[in-house]
């Protein structure tokens, strides 16, 4: 299994590109599910994610092909089977994404509950109650969800509330109501720029889509939806881990071809952290002009509050933060994994609950540590590049899940970081 060995080498200094957001891609890639025409994708990022979500649209018949790097074709008209198995499902629980637009377009759906995860339960209940507001028949049978569309195959709009904001239950959703007959209003609906971006590209399809990005979306069912081209939008996440990394390491880092309006929330608290930020359209600095930075209070919330995906980074800030930092996890329960690893860096973290509270440490030692999840890893990575010694980061395919060219980005910013493939 890969590792990273990581040395911590004082500030990280230069500039990097921003891929194309994972978790944009993947309902995007799922939407041509929807259409017997091709769906063109471009700025596609090279993850391990986006390679499942290719192997479940190839394992149910859809034609697949790569013009270019970052580059996508989709061709569902061939489609043999509207299966997602547990092997596939069980590595990314986003699979659940073709739910909406399987049963919409095809009629039926036969998709493998994703189980436990690392970060909590996290059900998908309010996806299933909506389909079923829509006229779907739902059964769970087998540990897979089976829905029908009713008589005549087609679902129908709907008025649903969610009563929790959940990101990948509104794109089923909005993918859904494209094809149903009449009218669907979504409310509580959430409101990240992922939502926004796959309204953006099923619009492009033909889609009748109104209020992405507000907390009521509005879809017109059409008939059929149509060939299509999307660029995805850049990654909000990734770019926000890099800013975080340089500041942590009292660096400065640039961040090109991404979009600062996205990412309000998480600049704010580098500001807070004694961050000089600067942006324009399509990019953001941090400079942290050689100081070590200062303790932030977070609360994580749906956008645009703070996004629980930056938790674990700016925990690792604060490990090394002057001052206490308080964080408070309130998306998902058991997101605090990375504390531990972090501790034994020599992190002193206190929790309570869904609540930490961090007392930053002017160093970290060097230990051997082991990812949990995708963003946990992101944040040992940081404490890895400010701690003392060569760190070793045990299962970083967690971390190969969701960015891209790891190792070329952190090198870039003149990171030391080895990706090695032995027991130690
Ligand atoms: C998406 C993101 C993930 C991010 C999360 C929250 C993708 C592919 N993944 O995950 O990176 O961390 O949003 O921003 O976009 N819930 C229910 N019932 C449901 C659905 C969700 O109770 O049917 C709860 C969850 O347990 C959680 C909360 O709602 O507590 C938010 O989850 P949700 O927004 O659905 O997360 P994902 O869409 O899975």
């Amino acid at each position: 299994m890969d590792k990273f060995v990581i040395a911590g080498n004082g500030p990280l200094r230069g500039v990097i590109d921003a891929s194309g957001a994972k978790n944009a891609a993947l309902p995007i890639l799922c939407a041509a599910l929807l259409s017997d025409e091709p769906l063109h994708v471009t700025n596609v990022p090279q993850l391990w994610d986006v390679n499942t979500t290719r192997k479940l649209l190839l394992q149910m018949g859809c034609a697949v092909d790569e013009p270019a790097a970052h580059e996508m074709v989709i061709d569902a008209r061939p489609i043999t089977t509207c299966v997602a198995p547990y092997e596939l499902v069980r590595t990314m629980r986003a699979s659940i994404l073709v739910l909406g637009p399987l049963v919409a377009a095809r009629g039926e759906a036969h998709v493998s509950l994703p189980g436990g995860c690392a970060i909590g339960a996290r059900p998908v209940d309010l996806h299933l109650m909506g389909l079923e507001a829509m006229g779907a028949e739902i059964t769970l049978e087998g540990g897979f969800v089976h829905a029908k569309a009713p008589k005549g195959g087609r679902l129908k709009g709907a008025r649903i509330v969610f009563d929790t904001v959940t990101v990948t239950g509104t794109e089923n959703l909005m993918m859904a109501a494209t094809l149903a007959d009449g009218e669907t209003v979504l409310e509580n609906a959430a409101r990240e720029p992922e939502v926004v971006d796959l309204a953006r590209c099923l619009r492009a399809m033909g889609a009748r889509i109104e209020g992405d990005g507000t907390t009521t979306i509005r879809v017109q069912g059409v008939a059929k939806l149509h060939a299509a081209k999307h660029s995805v939008l850049p990654d909000r996440i990734e770019t926000g881990s890099y800013l975080v990394a340089g500041a942590a390491t009292r660096g400065c880092v640039r961040v090109n071809r991404t979009d600062p309006t996205m990412l309000d929330a998480v600049l704010v608290k580098l500001q807070q952290a004694g961050g000089k930020i600067s942006t324009g359209p399509d990019f953001i600095e941090v400079d942290m002009q050689g100081k070590r930075p200062l303790a932030v209070n977070i609360h994580t919330m749906p956008h645009p509050g703070f996004p629980t995906d930056m938790q674990a980074q700016m925990m690792a800030l604060n490990c090394l933060a002057d001052g206490v930092g308080v964080i408070k996890e309130t998306i998902f329960e058991n997101r605090f994994m990375h504390a531990q690893e972090l501790q034994r860096l020599g992190a002193d973290i206190r929790i309570e609950g869904n609540t930490a509270v961090i007392t930053g440490k002017d160093r970290l030692q060097s230990a051997p540590i082991m990812a949990t999840d995708l963003r946990a890893s992101a944040s040992l990575v940081i404490a890895a590049l400010a701690a003392e010694g060569e760190t070793f980061i045990d299962r970083i395919y967690h971390m190969d899940r969701g960015y891209e060219d790891i190792e070329g980005k952190f090198s870039a910013l003149g990171a030391k970081i080895k990706r090695v493939n032995k027991l130690i």
